[in-house]
């Protein structure tokens, strides 16, 4: 599929031919190239990392190229693969907690997007939310959790503290649920 706005065709939007050898180097470096079109993505790449939250831009060898194939891809948002492959690829906890048995759903379900932005997010951990509101997008507030989330003590305590958000790596023998304390 070619999934690709800019017109494909036209190799010399980024590259250039160089010299008798007509190997194709790029118009501009990495990730000057793209984020000259995107520019909404320019301040947080390079090294740029936000004075709050997190950029993932920021961090040395996650480049555009990294997650995104430049050309065309049949994944959504030319992804060069699945989104969570794309991810694991260089997040080995992350490989070995989806071979697990007890996953979180959404985490089993790879939408890694349902809580971390991809680029970058003016939350600790990419999270498209500070925490707790995410966590209550699916789970409602405190009064519809179980009674001991409502002790001080656990009230004011993260999620995951207790919770791990995405799995169990080595579930607790007899099965028990994977994202309760172990
Ligand atoms: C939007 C920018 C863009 C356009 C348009 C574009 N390319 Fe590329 N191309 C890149 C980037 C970036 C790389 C380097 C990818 C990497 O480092 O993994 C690349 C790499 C390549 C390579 C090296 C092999 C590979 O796939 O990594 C070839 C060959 C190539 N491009 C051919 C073309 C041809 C032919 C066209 C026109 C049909 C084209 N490109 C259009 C950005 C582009
Ligand atoms: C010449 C300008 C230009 C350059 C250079 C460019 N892009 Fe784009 N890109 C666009 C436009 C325009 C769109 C379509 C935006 C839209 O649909 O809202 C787009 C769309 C995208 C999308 C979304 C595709 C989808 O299906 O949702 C991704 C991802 C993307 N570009 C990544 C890159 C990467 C990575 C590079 C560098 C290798 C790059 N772009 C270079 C202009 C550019
Ligand atoms: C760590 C992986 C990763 C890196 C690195 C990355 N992206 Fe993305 N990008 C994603 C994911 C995941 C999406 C969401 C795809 C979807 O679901 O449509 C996305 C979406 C996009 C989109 C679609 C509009 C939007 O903002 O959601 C554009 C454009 C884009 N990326 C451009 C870039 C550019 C330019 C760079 C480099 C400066 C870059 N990306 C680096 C993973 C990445
Ligand atoms: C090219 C390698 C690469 C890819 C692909 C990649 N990451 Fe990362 N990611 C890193 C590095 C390096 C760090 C910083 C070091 C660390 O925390 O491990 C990082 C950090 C993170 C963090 C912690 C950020 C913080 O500030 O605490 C999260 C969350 C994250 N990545 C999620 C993702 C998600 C989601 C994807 C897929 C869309 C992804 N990563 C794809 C390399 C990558
Ligand atoms: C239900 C929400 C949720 C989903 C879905 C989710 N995460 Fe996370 N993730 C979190 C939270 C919460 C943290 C802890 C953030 C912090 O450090 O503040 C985290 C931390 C991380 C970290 C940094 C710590 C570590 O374990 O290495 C990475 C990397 C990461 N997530 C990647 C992913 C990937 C890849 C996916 C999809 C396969 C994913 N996450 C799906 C909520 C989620
Ligand atoms: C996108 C929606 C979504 C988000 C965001 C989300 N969860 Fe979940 N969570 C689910 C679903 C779906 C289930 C499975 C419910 C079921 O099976 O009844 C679940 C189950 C759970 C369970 C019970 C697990 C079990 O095995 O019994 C816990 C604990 C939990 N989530 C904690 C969290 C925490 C902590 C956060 C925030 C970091 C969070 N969730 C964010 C959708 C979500
Ligand atoms: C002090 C540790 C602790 C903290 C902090 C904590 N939890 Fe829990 N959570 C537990 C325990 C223990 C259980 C099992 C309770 C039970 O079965 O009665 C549980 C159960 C759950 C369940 C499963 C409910 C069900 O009906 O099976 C969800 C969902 C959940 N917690 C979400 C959250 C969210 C969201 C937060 C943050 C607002 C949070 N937890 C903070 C310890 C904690």
């Amino acid at each position: 599929m070619w999934g690709w706005r800019p017109r494909l065709e036209n190799c010399e939007v980024c590259h250039k031919r160089h010299g008798f050898t007509q190997t194709l180097s790029l118009q501009k470096p990495l990730p000057q190239l793209c984020t000259d079109c995107h520019k909404e993505l320019g301040g947080t790449a390079a090294g740029a990392a936000p004075a709050q939250g997190s950029s993932h831009l920021a961090v040395k060898d996650v480049s555009c190229v990294a997650c995104h194939d430049p050309h065309a891809s049949n994944k959504k948002g030319l992804l060069r693969a699945g989104e969570a492959q794309t991810c694991a690829q260089c997040h080995e906890r992350i490989e070995l907690a989806l071979q697990s048995k007890s996953k979180h759903k959404p985490f089993a379900e790879g939408r890694c997007a349902d809580c971390h932005a991809p680029h970058t997010s003016a939350q600790s951990g990419l999270l498209v939310a500070p925490e707790k509101e995410l966590c209550a997008r699916c789970h409602g507030s405190l009064e519809e959790l179980p009674e001991l989330h409502r002790r001080p003590e656990v009230a004011g305590a993260p999620c995951s503290s207790c919770h791990d958000p995405h799995s169990n790596a080595a579930p607790a023998k007899g099965g028990r649920s994977s994202m309760l304390p172990t």
